[in-house]
């Protein structure tokens, strides 16, 4: 008897010891609890919010401002700069505030100048990667250490070489929309940023999926696996609602359409584009995506004249505002119904100078390469990279 006790306290020991050993192993790997399917009732506005097509704050959908997400994504220099002029500056929204757009910026390339000037004039500023490097799937598998590096630390060189406020850039969109996992997630949640915009969804589209946190379960569906599948409260999911093409197929970039009308149709083009802004707008008002590359604007200017006839139309509705993605998650967070939405003093931004430098040639320690870069500081004494984000 006595000994049997004491073989049990033995077992019991070693129990203990084996289950801290596996928590302490599991912690250093990082290992996140796994989400649970949302309970309403815990998750509450502002913090957490569960993936669900109901309309923040029980509001009506007369009552819920349709919002509208035109995005660009990559480097800006002057050429894009060019078609952001003519297609986006001075645009003001029905109430007279100033009409919002996101850039998802990566680093190579990029006229940091240009950046400043897009800051100031109240667009918002936010992250798609320094090195937005080859192939696709390495974004998948990428470390929580890789992508610190290229995406957490992009925070830092955007708020240096443009000379704006690190802590106005909060949204992240991930090269090529593919997702890794709970990585990028854990990355945001490090660095301070509030959302992902980078995840589409085909069937939570009519009606549509609205913003939510990470806290419990996703009911996405996932385009460009591995999906984040861990509890990760803080950072929010703003899901790309996928349009559908003519022939029923669904894009989430308007430039990556299997089919599309005749690119010198502006009417076609416009039809296309109300076709399904209408899904949203009669439907449950989820945000509505315009996301695309400027390179396909330029290509077809007849795409460009539908999108600025499209973007006139909506900038005369009532209950339709062009917002900045970030903005529209402080919606969301803080629902208000249309009228008093409209009603709001328009948002200002405080200038930031660019003390201007075009610096180079710098040779990419990568690639051996020489760049100039026109920044908002002194020089760097080396190309700035991934691991050597300010080119100390
Ligand atoms: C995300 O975290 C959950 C919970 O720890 C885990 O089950 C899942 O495998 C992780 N996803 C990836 C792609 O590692
Ligand atoms: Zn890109």
């Amino acid at each position: 008897m006595v000994r049997i006790q004491y073989l049990e306290h033995e077992t019991m020991k070693w129990f203990i010891l084996v289950s801290l050993v596996v928590a302490v192993v599991a912690e250093e790997a990082g290992e996140l609890p796994s989400a649970e399917p949302c309970d309403v009732e815990a998750c509450k506005l502002p913090e957490c919010r569960c993936s669900t097509t109901d309309i923040p704050g029980g509001l009506s959908p007369r009552n819920t401002p349709q919002f509208v997400s035109l995005t660009f994504d990559d480097s800006v220099n002057i050429l894009n700069m060019e078609t952001y002029r003519r297609l986006i500056f001075n645009r003001r929204n029905s109430n007279g505030c100033p009409a919002g757009t996101t850039f998802y910026v990566s680093h190579e390339y990029t006229n940091y100048q240009l950046i400043n000037e897009l800051y100031n004039r109240g667009y918002e500023i936010a992250l798609h990667s320094i090195s937005h490097r080859v192939p696709q799937t390495w974004w998948a598998t990428a470390s929580l250490e890789e992508l610190r590096q290229d995406i957490g630390d992009q925070k830092e060189q955007m708020a240096h070489f443009a000379n704006i406020p690190a802590n106005q850039i909060k949204g992240v969109r991930l090269p090529f929309l593919q997702m890794s996992g709970n990585t990028s997630f854990q990355v945001m949640k490090e660095y301070e940023l509030l959302y992902d915009h980078s995840w589409p969804t085909a069937s939570l589209r009519d009606p549509g999926l609205w913003p939510y946190t990470l806290h419990h379960e996703s009911t996405q569906d996932c385009f460009a696996p591995p999906c984040p599948t861990a509890s990760i409260p803080g950072p929010w999911v703003f899901p790309m609602i996928t349009w559908i093409d003519p022939n029923g197929f669904p894009c989430s970039m308007v430039d990556a359409c299997t089919s599309f009308p005749d690119r010198e149709d502006e009417n076609a083009w416009f039809a296309f584009i109300m076709q399904n802004f209408e899904r949203h707008y009669f439907g449950n008002r989820a945000p509505f995506g315009f996301y695309v590359h400027e390179g396909y604007i330029r290509a077809y200017p007849a795409v460009e004249r539908a999108l600025a006839r499209f973007l006139n139309v909506i900038n005369h509705l009532n209950d339709v505002f062009m917002a900045n993605a970030v903005d529209i998650v402080e919606w969301v967070k803080n629902p208000v119904p249309v009228n008093e939405y409209r009603a709001r003093p328009c948002k200002s931004v405080t200038p930031s100078f660019c003390p201007a430098s075009s610096c180079g040639p710098l040779i990419g320690q990568h690639n051996q390469m020489s760049y100039w870069i026109p920044i908002c500081n002194v020089c760097p004494a080396n190309y700035p990279w991934v691991g050597n984000p300010l080119g100390r």
